[in-house]
This record gives C-alpha cells, structure tokens and sequence, in this order.
C-alpha cells in the first residue's frame, strides 16, 4: 500500500501545505505572509490571522498539484512546536478536523526534527550519523543526526537566531525585513574591512547579541564622524557583518565535527541560502573532508514537505498522536 501523507506547516509565518507519498515530494506550496515587512519583523496576531485565510487554499493546491484525491490521503502530518502558539493553532487545528472527517491517523512533527530530514526530500541524502547546522530567522543549531529518530542538540544560540542577527544588523542599516538577502546582495560587492569581536561562549553555543551591540556602537561611532558613512561604505559594511556571522557559524562546526569525528556535514535554514556561507562552507569542507549537503532552496525555508517526510518516517514506526494533542511554543521533543 502506498502512504500519501498531507502535511500542514504553520509555525510561524508562511503557511505551506505538502503532499509526500512514500518519502517522496509530490507537491510543495508555500503562501507567505508578505504583510509582516510593513512591521519590520512577524507579527504574531496577524500572521495567526493570515494563516486562517491562507490555509484552505494553500491545502487545495497542494492536493491539486499533487493530483490527488482527499481519498488517497492515508495521514494527516502537522507542526506540533516549536513555534508561534497562534500560528501553530491553526495549522494544528486544521489537521485535526481533516483527520476526524476523513478517520485517518494524525502525525505531529517536530519542526527543528524537520528541517533536519529535510535533506531526504530529495538527493544526496547524508549518510548517518551527520552534522547538521540549522539556521535560521528562528532558529540557530548544531545537531548530531544517528538516524531519523535520533538527534542530539550539541549547540543552540544563547539569544538570537543567526537570521536574525542578519536581519537586525540590516535594520540598523535602514534596509528593509528580511535583510539576510540584502546584506548577502550588497556583501557581493564589498570586502570585508571592518572587524567585530568574536563573542566568548564556551563549548558549541552560540551568541549573536553581542555582534548587534557592537555593530550599532560602530555605526554611532562612525555616523558621528561622517554622517554618509553607511552610505559611502555600504557594501564593505555588509561585506564585514556577513564574513563575522558566517565565521561565527562555521568555527563551531569546524569544532562539533572534530570533537565528534563525523565528517559529513548538513546545513539547512533560510540562511543557508547565504552566498557568503555557501563558498567559506565549501572552503572548510575541502580542508577538512568533509562531504557538505545543503537542501534546494524551497526545502531550507519553512515548508511543509520536511513535514510530510519526518511523518512518513514517524508512519513507518506507527508514531502517530490523538485529538487531544497540544501545539508546544519551545522545544525539540
Ligand atoms: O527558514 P526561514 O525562511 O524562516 C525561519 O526563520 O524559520 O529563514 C528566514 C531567515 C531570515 O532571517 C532571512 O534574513 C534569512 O533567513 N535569509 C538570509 C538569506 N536568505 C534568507 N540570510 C542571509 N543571506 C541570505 N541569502
Ligand atoms: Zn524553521
């Protein structure tokens, strides 16, 4: 028999709805939520809103992509946590109403779990054990991968995301949410001429804080000096927040990998879309052979079809969850 899986991400702000049959991706539709760029950062109240009016026909185009019946579908695959309890409400609250009308099981994911098997969506997939380094505007981890139900957090962030980091350094910058993808723009151009210093966490955590902090004291610094200095020395600004996020990130994965002796290496997260991280990720690699897997782009982002994959894994074990289940904000159960 075959397991067709529909699977509803809603933890924070895209709603996507995905249809996996045995493992594989038939169809991957994502709606954003463009509204929360007005805000300079997501909005919980209007993103939970924006998911209520997204989530029909995000479900409808899934199935129609897919070319599927409502029928055909054997489970329902939802994110359970971490994430917005608003958002993740509705995307649960829908999943449990799909699964009672149609009497098929219900499968709750863990997003961080997720975005790790992301990288069996498609090939090459990374043998076991692995390294995967999750980043993310949410999300900043480095987890030892034994198999697809074993996974240990070595490393997390002590404050904000490594997107985030991104994200607020371009605030100060005047560039408009998200700004990841600006910086990695205007970095292309630039060099990286100005330092900021590493912040001192011990063993694999990592800190962001302090880089905001000392950026925006080096703008104010500046800015007091030549009021054009962001102007005039935009791309080597960029160039330089860029370098010291990404050197950040990839010297604790140098460490994780030589402390666990595992050599290959998963990046996933919408950062992991960075140019910037991309060639010093391909750099490292080569000195220190390790074999580097970063998923296609719409598989790095928030999507359900990383749902719809750790489910058909959970379906194969028979972990499936009740109508009483509850939406957790923190955690990787
Ligand atoms: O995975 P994602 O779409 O959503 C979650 O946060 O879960 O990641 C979005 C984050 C944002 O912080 C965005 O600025 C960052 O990924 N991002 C980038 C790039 N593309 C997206 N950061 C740096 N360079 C990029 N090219
Ligand atoms: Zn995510």
């Amino acid at each position: 028999m075959q397991i067709t899986i529909l699977a509803i991400e809603s933890s924070c702000d895209d709603t996507s709805a995905a249809v996996v049959r045995d493992g594989r991706v038939l169809s991957n539709c994502v709606a954003n939520q463009e509204v929360h760029q007005l805000y300079g950062g997501v909005v919980p109240e209007v993103a939970s809103r924006a998911h209520q009016a997204n989530i029909i026909p995000v479900v409808d185009l899934a199935l129609k992509k897919a070319g599927i019946d409502k029928k055909e579908i054997t489970a329902v695959a939802f994110t359970r946590g971490p994430g917005l309890m608003g958002s993740l409400l509705v995307g649960t609250s829908f999943a449990k109403a799909f699964a009672l009308a149609l009497d098929i099981p219900l499968i709750e994911v863990n997003h961080m779990q997720a975005h790790v098997l992301a990288h069996f969506a498609e090939d090459p997939k990374p043998d076991f054990p692995f390294l995967c380094l999750t980043v993310s505007g949410g999300h900043t981890q480095i987890i030892r991968v034994r198999d697809f139900h074993d996974m240990e957090i070595l490393g997390e962030t002590l404050d904000d995301a490594a997107g985030e980091a991104f994200d607020k350094s371009g605030k100060l910058l005047g560039l408009g949410y998200p700004a990841g993808p600006l910086i990695d723009q205007y970095a292309r151009q630039g060099q990286a001429r100005f330092e900021f210093p590493e912040p001192a966490v011990s063993g694999l955590n990592f800190s962001f804080s302090g880089l905001k902090t000392a950026i925006l004291y080096f703008l104010r610094d500046q800015m007091a000096k030549n009021p054009q200095f962001i102007e005039e020395n935009l791309a080597d600004i960029c160039a330089s927040i860029q370098h010291s996020i990404v050197t950040i990130l990839l010297k604790k994965l140098r460490k994780a990998a030589r402390q666990t002796d595992i050599r290959e290496i998963a990046v996933a997260g919408g950062v992991s879309a960075n140019s910037g991280l991309r060639e010093a990720l391909e750099v490292m690699g080569q000195k220190e052979g390790w074999h580097t897997y970063i998923p296609r782009f719409e598989y790095c982002t928030d999507n359900a079809a990383m749902i719809g994959v750790t489910a058909y894994y959970k379906y194969l074990r028979g972990e499936f969850c009740g109508q009483d289940v509850a939406p957790y904000v923190r955690g990787m159960h």
